[in-house]
């Protein structure tokens, strides 16, 4: 595996992979790696010749009060890891090296961020499109890799690729969970050890609203029955619990569209996101 730290020096090696044919997959993340990352690494290892990954703490997504100082970082265990997983190409650069002194252009998010955390992350979405249009344009991928926890994150990176064409594929991969159901995420370490027990019941409201929906419940009366089962059973702050149509983030119109039910919850040092997609594949008439 070979650590990079320098824009340019990844861009001859990548060109040098391409030029003999071979196929990038690239995994961008911010570091700290567990299990869900490696979920990723795994399915870029099998689908393509060349795997790429980034751990870069893109200053530009963190909004003034929130982790970027406490985003955990290990780049010791993250090396290690990757190089186990099987990573080609270990991409690790400062935030001078991405954004000079400070960047002249910025991407714009208009849709899909109006809801979920995109309303009380203002500017967030806008930060994660600006630097993967640089990482995109860095790598060039053919095909790119996201976990389905950040599920509106996978919406707004596919009308990226969308609209500014970008020829790549995009694969959203499933939420990785402890075995009590928890998601995987880096911020886990800093819940307290009453946060991480009591944690197990944010999976737990949205299997139950999953299933009151499977069984014909209406998405309302199903999440008012999810949000009561959370706010009895967690001391944590519920910012949001709620039902869309999945990846257009927009108001459930019809039952039988696909459905994302996405929750965070507000901790004392970290905030927990998760979701599940219900996608409806009944014969629409
Ligand atoms: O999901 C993340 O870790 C980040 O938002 C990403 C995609 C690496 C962009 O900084």
């Amino acid at each position: 595996m070979k650590i990079v730290n320098r824009i340019d020096e990844l861009r001859t090696m990548l060109t040098e992979e391409k030029t003999e044919g071979k196929t990038v997959g690239f995994v961008p993340t911010m570091g700290y790696l567990h299990e869900g990352h490696l979920s990723l690494i795994h399915a870029a290892r099998k689908e393509n010749e060349v795997v790429v990954i980034s751990i870069f703490v893109n200053p530009l997504q963190f909004g003034p009060g929130e982790d970027f100082d406490q985003y955990p970082r290990d780049i010791e265990h993250d090396e290690a890891l990757a190089r186990e997983a099987g990573v080609d190409y270990l991409f690790y650069p400062t935030v001078a090296e991405m954004y000079g002194e400070r960047p002249t252009v910025t991407v714009k998010v208009h849709e899909r961020t109006d809801c979920l955390c995109g309303k009380s992350r203002p500017g967030h979405f806008d930060g994660v499109a600006t630097v993967l249009t640089k990482l995109f344009n860095i790598v060039a991928p053919t095909r790119a890799y996201f976990g389905l926890k950040d599920a509106q994150q996978v919406a707004v990176v596919e009308g990226l690729i969308r609209d500014f064409n970008f020829p790549i594929e995009l694969v959203g991969v499933d939420i990785k969970r402890e075995e009590d159901g928890l998601a995987l995420s880096s911020r886990n370490v800093n819940l307290t050890p009453e946060e991480r027990t009591e944690a197990v019941h944010i999976s737990k409201s949205l299997r139950l609203i999953r299933e009151a929906i499977e069984n014909g419940s209406t998405p309302a009366a199903a999440l008012a029955e999810g949000i009561g089962y959370l706010q009895g059973h967690i001391t944590g702050s519920i910012d949001y619990l709620e039902a869309l149509s999945y990846p257009e983030l927009k108001s459930i119109t019809d039952v039988r569209e696909t459905i994302i039910v996405a929750a965070a919850v507000q901790y004392s040092k970290v905030r927990l996101i998760d979701n599940v997609i219900i996608k409806n594949e009944q014969p629409r008439g």
